[in-house]
């Protein structure tokens, strides 16, 4: 039987992914009781994929009162929802910014104009009037030239890394390589990567803009605006071929206001620097940890093929729900929603739901082709996907190769503390020179 929002109860914390011990965690004055419950709730932020199995089994699309929103957890349900033409991406930007005071509007004009912009908060016609942009600039000719340029960059920047005696792996290697790569790729100037980084860092930061205090809103304000003012500057001086370049002149070519192009060239930045670095950390992590699907991918020389990135990202992805708003009633296999509901399409749960893939709990070195949605699926399907592959294959394939240049292990990896998205924050290593005994 269907499920609709009315039939259903909070039923406690093993199907509502630990919601209650969440608000216990929050809460101050833990008695003994209640710390188990936040425990419970940093166990499931460590590893999602059991929560989700007894979810999907029980209850594939469950209506969540704690967090507002239906939680969809089976690959069929998500990918129906994900096509049907009743969800808003729009919606929930506007009511974000719906909700802002006007003088809290007035902190971060910019924000405000480009924010909605965004090709992911874009409905039907706008966003397909844009996304053409963005598939030119990255299409498959283009990417495949950035081959050699992101081989040197990696090699550069582990090698430099492999000579000191501990770092860490995510701020020292993570962090600093997609930011490189991504400087290349759009054509801009190395000396700008400093001031770029910093930028990122507050684009990326806080978007509860009523919660969020004035000083954190204009720091993003002067951030967007300065990160759109160099890129404005960069496009005159541009050279034919840059990733800026393209966006540039497709938007000329179409008659498309420079804004939309330049606004792109900020998703482009600021998407690859922060899914790269965890989907290359959470490669490794699963990498390490099933050893003998390791050795058989990598043949003893590293060299990993675009599938075993793919079973890696099914594995363990960055992306683990995107959200929707029903624009018109739903009805999915599991659930009817009615307009206006939020969905959480539950895009980690769905890559392990076993009516789809055989055995979803481990890394397969021959599964059938199957697309997993670590990528999302549909309208907007990342553009960044055949960069990031390639980004990963490279990165990961030195790591992982007979000659290491760091002594890696899993269990140091420090995770995120995120539902909506997986990573890692910190990653102790030893490089080379302690690994040989010099230091
Ligand atoms: C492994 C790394 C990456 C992962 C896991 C990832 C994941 C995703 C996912 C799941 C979506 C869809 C979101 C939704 O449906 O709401 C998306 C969209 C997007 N990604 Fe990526 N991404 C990665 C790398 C990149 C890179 C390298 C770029 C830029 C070169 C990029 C740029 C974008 C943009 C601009 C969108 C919005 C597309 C649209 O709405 O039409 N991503 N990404």
């Amino acid at each position: 039987m269907k499920q609709e929002k009315s039939d259903v109860q909070d039923v406690g914390p093993e199907t509502e992914f630990g919601v209650r011990a969440r608000a216990l965690f929050r809460d101050m004055t833990l008695s003994a009781q209640k710390i188990t419950r936040a425990t419970d709730y940093d166990a499931f932020l460590d590893d999602p994929y059991g929560a989700y199995s007894k979810l999907r089994a029980t209850n594939p699309a469950y209506w969540s009162p704690g967090r507002n929103a239906w939680l969809v957890t089976s690959y069929e349900d998500i990918t129906d929802i994900e096509r049907s033409s009743a969800i808003s991406f729009s919606e929930r930007c506007q009511s974000r910014f719906a909700l802002l005071s006007q003088r809290r509007r007035a902190l971060i004009p910019t924000v405000c104009q480009y924010l909605p912009r965004h090709l992911g908060h874009l409905d039907a016609d706008d966003h397909s009037q844009l996304r053409p942009l963005i598939d030119v600039a990255l299409s498959p000719s283009r990417v495949r030239r950035f081959e050699p340029m992101i081989r040197r960059i990696v090699a550069a920047q582990i090698d430099a890394l492999s000579s000191r005696s501990e770092l860490d792996l995510v701020e020292d290697l993570f962090v600093p390589l997609p930011l490189s790569i991504m400087i290349d790729v759009l054509g801009l100037d190395a000396a700008d990567a400093p001031q770029l980084d910093a930028w990122s860092r507050r684009i990326l930061g806080p978007f509860d803009f009523e919660a969020a205090p004035d000083v954190v809103l204009c720091e993003k304000e002067a951030a967007t605006a300065g990160m759109a003012s160099k890129f404005r500057e960069a496009l005159k001086t541009q050279k034919a071929d840059g990733v800026l370049w393209a966006l540039g002149n497709a938007a000329a070519e179409a008659n498309i206001p420079e804004d939309d192009a330049i606004c792109i060239a900020i998703q482009i930045l600021t998407g690859a620097y922060e899914s790269l670095r965890h989907a290359v950390a959470l490669g490794l992590h699963a990498a390490l940890g099933n050893p003998a699907w390791t050795a058989a991918n990598t043949q003893g020389d590293g060299a990993l093929s675009d599938a075993a990135i793919d079973e890696l990202l099914r594995f363990d992805s960055v992306v683990q729900r995107v959200t929707r708003t029903a624009s018109q009633t739903i009805e999915c296999q599991s659930a009817v929603i009615a307009r206006n509901e939020r969905i959480f399409l539950v895009t980690g749960a769905g890559n392990r739901d076993p009516a789809c893939f055989n055995a979803p709990d481990t890394l397969s070195t021959n599964r059938p082709p199957q697309p997993h949605l670590a990528f999302g699926i549909g309208r907007h399907y990342c553009p960044g996907a055949r960069l990031a592959r390639m980004v990963m294959r490279i990165v990961l394939s030195r790591l992982l190769a007979a000659d290491p240049p760091f002594v890696i292990d899993p269990n140091d990896a420090i995770f995120l503390r995120s539902e909506a998205n997986r990573g890692v924050q910190a990653w102790p290593v030893r490089g080379r020179v302690a690994r040989q005994g010099g230091l």
